[in-house]
């Protein structure tokens, strides 16, 4: 059977990681797909660029409607990145009547239901296992893998830049800007770094694990992100200390009132298995009434690991080719007719213990006026340091770890705290999960 001619637009990390990972592995390929699958039309901004990938035989322009308007392509790759031009792209492949893979999740995240909607109505697929934890194939295990589950919670490193950051700050005690131009030298890091480190990058892929495990609509712009650029050197150390790690963590749980959808710094206990997935490795836990907890690891970033889910959903692609629109695979997960209305609930109304870390005076009474304000909001103390002064210092650092409350009364609490007069500066805060299977 003749090959499936296949268009890219884009050839930078991820492209040139599909181009050699096809190149490669195609034989492998071919036996799985049934077809051989042929890049024979690429676009890239600079064509005069060096590439990590041999073009021979590729067909190459600057134009990329040119790749998606070319009537002998049947797939279009986008692997550009953004959510103007690509977005474009895509819904003109799909108008084209191409089916499209991506990698793109600030694209599927912000724009994803409109473009399920016209794949639909064009009965073409668009397969986006790549979007989310880099080479772990977490779309496939939720959407496929756990379809017999009611899921209750995800939990997830799903940003690759930020836990490698982390891990070299808490390893070597390297310094945060250093550690951020290394991964994006390494090809990890978006093309707006700010995506990694303030946790957007991973509130998109948090906003699509939702929506496939739990059947409702893409919704980045309830989502809660907080990123890790606040995060110092001695929080990482004293989390340590307490037998805790810090991580980025994307949450998402579904409760009778809502589903928290939430990325922030997360202290976890550190005999946890997820506490421990280091530098540029992604994991993502699921729960499922019926399974239990699940553990999904792998590398999150870099071109052949997130080559490899590109290459993955192109075979699905091609096996499905043939298959008539409405007995494949729903985008989300669930049909199209049955997603749900469940609200995404504020952040005020998320209930963690926390972890308060503040400078106090080194004066008789300091401590009293915190816990008492912490007391008149109903929050319980589980732990409490206080660090001897450095000659220098006339201030203490107080560190607290709290039991569970709701984010409304320690927001109260730390307002309050944050007036005393003993009190110097900001009190820093980091919500504290021990993911346990409940
Ligand atoms: P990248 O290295 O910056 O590559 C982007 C490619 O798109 C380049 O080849 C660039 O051309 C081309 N391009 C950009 N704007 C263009 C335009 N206006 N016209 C024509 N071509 C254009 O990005 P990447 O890291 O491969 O990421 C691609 C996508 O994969 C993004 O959506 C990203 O979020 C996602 N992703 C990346 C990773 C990762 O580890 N890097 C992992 C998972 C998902 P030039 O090369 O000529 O500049
Ligand atoms: N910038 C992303 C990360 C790429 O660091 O995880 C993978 O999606």
């Amino acid at each position: 059977m003749k090959p499936v001619n296949v268009g890219l637009l884009g050839l930078g990390t991820v492209g040139g990681g599909t181009v050699n990972v096809l190149k490669r592995n195609g034989k492998e390929i071919a036996r799985r797909a049934g077809r051989g699958i042929e890049i024979t039309h690429a676009s890239a901004r600079d064509l005069k660029k060096a590439r990590i990938c041999d073009t021979q035989g590729i067909k190459l322009t600057s134009k990329p409607q040119d790749v998606v308007d070319d009537p002998n392509v049947e797939i279009i790759v986008e692997l550009m990145g953004g959510t103007t031009l690509a977005h474009e792209m895509v819904l003109r492949a799909i108008n084209n009547g191409k089916h499209v893979v991506t990698a793109n999740k600030a694209l599927i995240a912000k724009h994803g239901n409109e473009i399920f909607a016209a794949a639909t109505r064009k009965g073409v697929m668009v397969a986006f296992e790549a979007a989310v934890a880099g080479g772990i194939p977490i779309i496939k295990a939720i959407r496929e893998g756990l379809a017999g589950n009611h899921i209750q919670w995800a939990a997830g490193i799903i940003n690759g830049t930020s836990n490698f950051i982390l891990t070299e700050m808490r390893d070597k005690g390297r310094d945060f800007a250093d550690v951020l131009a290394e991964a994006q030298q390494l090809g990890y890091a978006e093309a707006d770094p700010t995506f990694d480190i303030e946790g957007i990058d991973a509130g998109h892929k948090l906003t699509i694990i939702a929506s496939i495990a739990f059947g409702i609509p893409l919704q980045f712009e309830a989502m809660y992100t907080e990123g890790i650029s606040k995060i110092t050197r001695d929080d990482v150390a004293y989390a340590e200390e307490l037998g805790y790690r810090i991580k980025l963590l994307g949450i998402t749980k579904r409760l009778e009132k809502g589903v928290e959808l939430r990325v922030h710094p997360t202290m976890i206990p550190e005999r946890r298995l997820i506490a421990n997935v280091d530098g540029v490795m992604n994991a993502v836990l699921v729960n499922g009434d019926a399974v239990g907890p699940t553990l999904y690891y792998g590398a999150g970033a870099g071109a052949e690991p997130t080559a490899s889910a590109v290459v993955a959903d192109l075979v699905d692609v091609v096996r499905a080719l043939t298959s008539d629109s409405e007995n494949r695979v729903p985008h989300l997960a669930f049909q199209a007719g049955a997603l749900s209305d469940l609200p995404i609930l504020s952040i005020d109304d998320v209930e963690t213990a926390y972890y308060l870390r503040m400078q106090a005076l080194d004066k008789p009474g300091v401590l009293a006026d915190i816990t008492r304000i912490l007391a008149d909001q109903q929050i319980s103390i589980e732990a409490i340091i206080q660090k001897e002064p450095t000659p220098a210092m006339q201030s203490v650092s107080v560190i607290m770890l709290t039991h569970k409350v709701q984010e409304r009364r320690m927001n109260a609490a730390i307002q309050r705290i944050e007036a005393l007069g003993s009190i110097n500066g900001a009190v820093t805060r980091i919500r504290v999960e021990s993911l346990g299977s409940k």
